[in-house]
């Protein structure tokens, strides 16, 4: 085979590789959530999370949260992107500050929190 057809087959074949590492759910979380959320003396628990109202439970919420859950919101797969994006412009006045801005990392750290029952 001619070398530059050779070159155009393995750019090619590079190109149809799926993206490479699936970013790791639990991975993420360990890494980044874990250290407040393992316990209730700084953040909630995130075991059922998903589906729950938002702001409910045993922990001292903000008002800021207190709110969004009073006012019927629950934890959505929407609502779990949009606050892990952005917590202060998802809910003005949270007291979590740690968001996630890359979309797959996202997304696999959602599909974990989903996982927790
Ligand atoms: C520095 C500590 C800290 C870190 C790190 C942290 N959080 Fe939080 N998180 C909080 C606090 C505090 C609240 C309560 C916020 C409020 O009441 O406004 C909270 C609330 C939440 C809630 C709402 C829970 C509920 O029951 O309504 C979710 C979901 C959440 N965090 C997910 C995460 C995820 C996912 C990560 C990792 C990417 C993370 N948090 C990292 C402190 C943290």
């Amino acid at each position: 085979m001619p070398r530059a057809a050779v070159l155009v087959a393995l750019a090619l074949s590079l190109g149809a590789v799926p993206a490479l590492a699936q970013p790791d759910g639990k991975q993420l979380y360990d890494l980044q959530c874990s250290f407040c959320h393992a316990d209730e003396s700084q953040a909630p628990s995130l075991t059922g999370v998903a589906g729950r109202k938002i702001g409910s439970g045993s922990f001292a919420f903000s008002d800021a949260m207190k709110a969004k859950g009073e006012a019927g919101a629950t934890w959505t797969d929407e609502e779990l992107d949009a606050f892990l994006k952005e917590p202060a412009a998802h809910t003005p006045g949270t007291t979590m500050m740690m968001s996630v801005t890359d979309d797959a990392n996202r997304a696999a750290i959602v599909a974990y929190l989903k996982t927790l029952k």
